[in-house]
Parts: C-alpha cells; sequence; structure tokens
C-alpha cells in the first residue's frame, strides 16, 4: 500500500512528539550559526599513496574503532580508516594496478565499496563482500578510468548508514597524464583542498544519535551540525588566489544547495566522473548524497566569506506533505567559512576545453529499462515498521541479497529510467559505470550534470533517463548495487543488483 497523505501526517505526528526531548547537543541546522563561530581549522586528510610491490600499488587500511572530541571536552566513539574518524585520501593513477588489504578491526562485519570506481564486481565490496572481524580482504584491480575525485565506504548489509555515520568513508582521486597536463590547481593541501561534507546529531552527551524514529527512517538522518572533513563549524585560510575545492556530499541523507556568503562566481570543472567538457560557471551548487564537484574560486586579500546552504524554491524537490517536512523547514545554513590574508600564487585561465568525454547515442541502445521508486506502506508503522525489510522500493521490489533483479549484456549501451513516484526525492546511484544523464522529464539536464555521474537526484513527479555503456567486466555470479544514496533508504530496502553478463 503506498504512503497516502493522512497516513503522512499520523507518522510525522507520531515521530515529531519523540523530537521535542531536548535530547541533542546542538540544536538543528537552522538554529543559526553565525561566521564568527566559525573558528576552527579544517582538517586536511592525509594522502595514502601506497607503496609499489612487484609491479603493483599496494595500500595498507585498517578499519578500525576511535575517539573524536568535534566538541572541546567532550569525547565521541567514532570509526574510521588508519585513523580516529573517515580516512586518508587514496592516491591512484590511472593505468596502474592496484591492490588492497583491507584489514577489519572493528569488532563486527563490514565492507568497503569503491563507489564510482570501474572494476570487476567481486571487487566492488558491495554487501556481498563482507569483511569478518579481523579479517583482512585483499581485492586487486586496475586503475582504468579518467582523473576523477572517487570515495570509498561501508556497504554492509542493513548497515550501511550506521557505519558510514561513525566515520567508514574517505576519498579516492584517480590521476592521469590528461588532467595534469591541464593548467588547473593540483597541488595537495595547498590550493587543491577536499570537502567532504556531511551533516551529525549528537546526543548531550557527545556521542552520535543515529536512528531516533520514524521521520529518521523516512527522510533519512538529518543531523543538527554540519562537518566538513569531520570538523564542526571550520574555518580555513586560503593561501592561493585560485582554489580548487573537492567536494563530496558524503551525508547520509542531507542535500546542499551550496553558494557563498557574496554570491560570488566560480567555475564547476568536474563532476562525479571526472573532468567537464567544458567548465560551467556558476553561483549555485547542488549536491546530493554520493555526488561529487569540483569547483576553482578565486579569493583576493583580507576576505571573509562564508559557504552557505541556500534553500531551494519552495516545492522544487519535494510535494506535498514530505515538501512542508522537508523545504518548509528549509532555511539557510552556514557550512564552513573561507577567510585569506595575502594569498599567493598566480590566477590562471582555465581551458574552454577540459575533456572529451564518451557519447552514447540513444539509438544505439539495446534496451530502456524502466525503475519506479516508491515509498511504502508495512502494516501498520511506516518505513518497515521497524523492520529492516521493507518501506522503499524499487519496481516494487525491496533489496534481497540472493536476488539479481537486472541482467546487462557486456559491451550494450542501455538508458535507464528512473521514475519516482514518492513524494521526495531520491538521488540514484549505480555502481560499475559512469553515465551521462539524457534528460529530466524530457528537458536536457543542466550544463554542470553533462559530464560523467554515477548518481544522479530524481525528484518527486520526476523521471531521469541516463545513458551508459557496460564495457570490460562480466561475471554472471557477482551482482553490482543500484540504489538511492540516502543510506536509510538503501538499508530499507532502495537498492536492486545487477550481474554483467559475458
Ligand atoms: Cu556510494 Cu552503493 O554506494
Ligand atoms: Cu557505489
Ligand atoms: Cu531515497
Amino acid at each position: 500500500m503506498r504512503m497516502n497523505r493522512r497516513r503522512f501526517l499520523q507518522a510525522a505526528a507520531i515521530s515529531g512528539a519523540a523530537s521535542l526531548v531536548p535530547l541533542y547537543l546542538s540544536r538543528d541546522v537552522f538554529a543559526g550559526y553565525a561566521a564568527k563561530d566559525f573558528n576552527a581549522p579544517l582538517a586536511i586528510p592525509p594522502e595514502l599513496k601506497g607503496r609499489t610491490v612487484g609491479g603493483k600499488r599496494v595500500y595498507d587500511m585498517t578499519l578500525q574503532r576511535g575517539s573524536m572530541q568535534f566538541f572541546e571536552g567532550l569525547d565521541t566513539p567514532t570509526a574510521g580508516i588508519n585513523g580516529n574518524y573517515l580516512g586518508p585520501v587514496i592516491r591512484a593513477r590511472r593505468g596502474e594496478s592496484a591492490l588492497f588489504n583491507v584489514k577489519n578491526q572493528l569488532g563486527e562485519p563490514s565492507t568497503i565499496h569503491w563507489h564510482g570506481l570501474h572494476l570487476p564486481a567481486r571487487m566492488d565490496g558491495g554487501p556481498h563482500q563482507t569483511i569478518a572481524p579481523g579479517q583482512t580482504w585483499r581485492p586487486e584491480f586496475d586503475i582504468n578510468q579518467p582523473a576523477s575525485t572517487q570515495w570509498y565506504h561501508s556497504h554492509m548489509y542493513h548497515r550501511t548508514g550506521v557505519q558510514v555515520y561513525y566515520g567508514l568513508a574517505g576519498l579516492f582521486y584517480i590521476d592521469d597524464e590528461h588532467s595534469q597536463n591541464m593548467d588547473l590547481p593540483d597541488q595537495y593541501g595547498v590550493n587543491d583542498i577536499p570537502l567532504v561534507i556531511q551533516d551529525r546529531r549528537f546526543k548531550r552527551d557527545g556521542s552520535f544519535h543515529y536512528i531516533s524514529g520514524m521521520r529518521d527512517q523516512m527522510l533519512g538522518v538529518l543531523g543538527n551540525d554540519i562537518l566538513v572533513n569531520g570538523v564542526v563549524r571550520p574555518k580555513y585560510e586560503v593561501r592561493q588566489k585560485q582554489m580548487r575545492f573537492r567536494i563530496l556530499n558524503g551525508s547520509n541523507a542531507r542535500s546542499y544547495n551550496l553558494e557563498f556568503s557574496d554570491q560570488r562566481e566560480f567555475v564547476q570543472i568536474a563532476s562525479d566522473g571526472g573532468l567537464l567538457e567544458k567548465a560551467v560557471r556558476m553561483r549555485q551548487l547542488h549536491v546530493s548524497p554520493g555526488e561529487r564537484a569540483e569547483i576553482v574560486v578565486q579569493f583576493e586579500n583580507n576576505e571573509d566569506v562564508m559557504l552557505q546552504h541556500k534553500p531551494l524554491p519552495e516545492n522544487k524537490r519535494a510535494r506535498g506533505m514530505m515538501a512542508m517536512m522537508m523545504s518548509g523547514n528549509d532555511r539557510p545554513f552556514n557550512v564552513m567559512r573561507f577567510t585569506s590574508h595575502d594569498p599567493q600564487g598566480e590566477v590562471v585561465k582555465i581551458p574552454a576545453r577540459l575533456a572529451t568525454i564518451p557519447v552514447w547515442s540513444v539509438a544505439d541502445a539495446a534496451v530502456t529499462r524502466r525503475f519506479d521508486l516508491d515509498m511504502q506502506m508495512m502494516g501498520m508503522g511506516m518505513m518497515g515498521g521497524g523492520g529492516n525489510g521493507g518501506g522503499f522500493s524499487i519496481n516494487n521490489k525491496s533489496y534481497e541479497l540472493e536476488r539479481i533483479d537486472t541482467v546487462v549484456r557486456l559491451n550494450d549501451i542501455e538508458i535507464w529510467e528512473f521514475t519516482n513516484n514518492s513524494p521526495m526525492p531520491h538521488p540514484m546511484h549505480i555502481h560499475d559505470i559512469q553515465f551521462r544523464i539524457l534528460d529530466r522529464n524530457g528537458k536536457l539536464p543542466p550544463l554542470n550534470e553533462r559530464g560523467l555521474k554515477d548518481t544522479v537526484l530524481v525528484n518527486a513527479d520526476e523521471t531521469v533517463r541516463v545513458i551508459t555503456k557496460f564495457e570490460n567486466y562480466a561475471d554472471e555470479n557477482s551482482p553490482y548495487m543500484y540504489h538511492c544514496h540516502i543510506l536509510e533508504h538503501e538499508d530499507r530496502g532502495m537498492m536492486g543488483q545487477f550481474v554483467v553478463k559475458a
């Protein structure tokens, strides 16, 4: 049974009552922290470059528990990779072979999925590649795609949301000659800076508060504090006039519509799959969970500017009650602060043409597959009634580990058409490939969505068509996932599996 308005109101009322308890350290993100409150130095994650052994690049990663003081004097139990919270930026080069030793010291099963990477399904790190506590998983694959900002994170069956929330995620940069020969800022930590944006909710004792009720299961878990690279209310002191920021929305459920407080123009140079064909000038950038964007921004002397979330026009992203719950409640908030004192370096002109991107034509598509996205009622409760099994579906089916939903033929070009029948947006992600967006409700996507993508936001009442080619890797026995990247939706069944057949 689909969710109707009355049922939704009942559920919202119940969950609303529960959230009146003053349980949290901070009020919601709209509480309005001012620029002066943003003083914590932004952390820059370490790079992990690996070592060369027998012609391969070998990376050692340990999944471990840790502790962080996000707030002074308060210890937050966390998880991380080679550290307390989040993980290093893995650096790999196109053309290299990579081998990972992923050691699980968490005391519970986990996985590490390479989001955005094109690799054999057995190496993908989805729910089928569980690493038991104390074990080491050794995936091996070739780096076989253009320079880009990818990432890795837990993809544990039913526990992706909570494991990522605690910190099991990190960035994965692919470098190549083409991008290094372009005149783009590329000095890590100097003029090329990662920004992993997340939101978290903290209990008064400092510990994370993950799911607190039906509202969290429905909307996904929305935090009261915004973190960038694991820092609450950070400030970054810009030292170069021309900066490149690699933005990952690493949040479980929250989307950001980013804008600088002075509405300055910036240039987007890359999307999920790498450089855009042409750089796009813009003043606002929308990133939904799982999406990446690289932007180049200029700074002058003595600046003090905020990066903010700017609400979208009412009802643009959701409809009905959901719109009220989401956008009605959607006001601007600050994400982070940038200051500058005598920045150095040159401002170079961004090349007009950045990359050549495969063009797959609709006429060459072997098939169009339709995927209907729904939120459903389960018995009395909503969204699974407390269980993990149901609530969200693709083509009326909830995810099952042992069911293959889609079989793709190797080297076929396919169109995947996502139709969102539910009242809220879903960022849809496909493993294995990068796609191009053909259209949104029949209209061409905006310029910055015309490059390679692996995650696309499908708004309420929207149909989005994407096109791609399934190349190189076939394995009838190992599936890849496709799913909503709101992790609470994924964990509650909004996921399917496909295999590529030779
Ligand atoms: Cu970012 Cu299936 O994952
Ligand atoms: Cu993925
Ligand atoms: Cu969703």
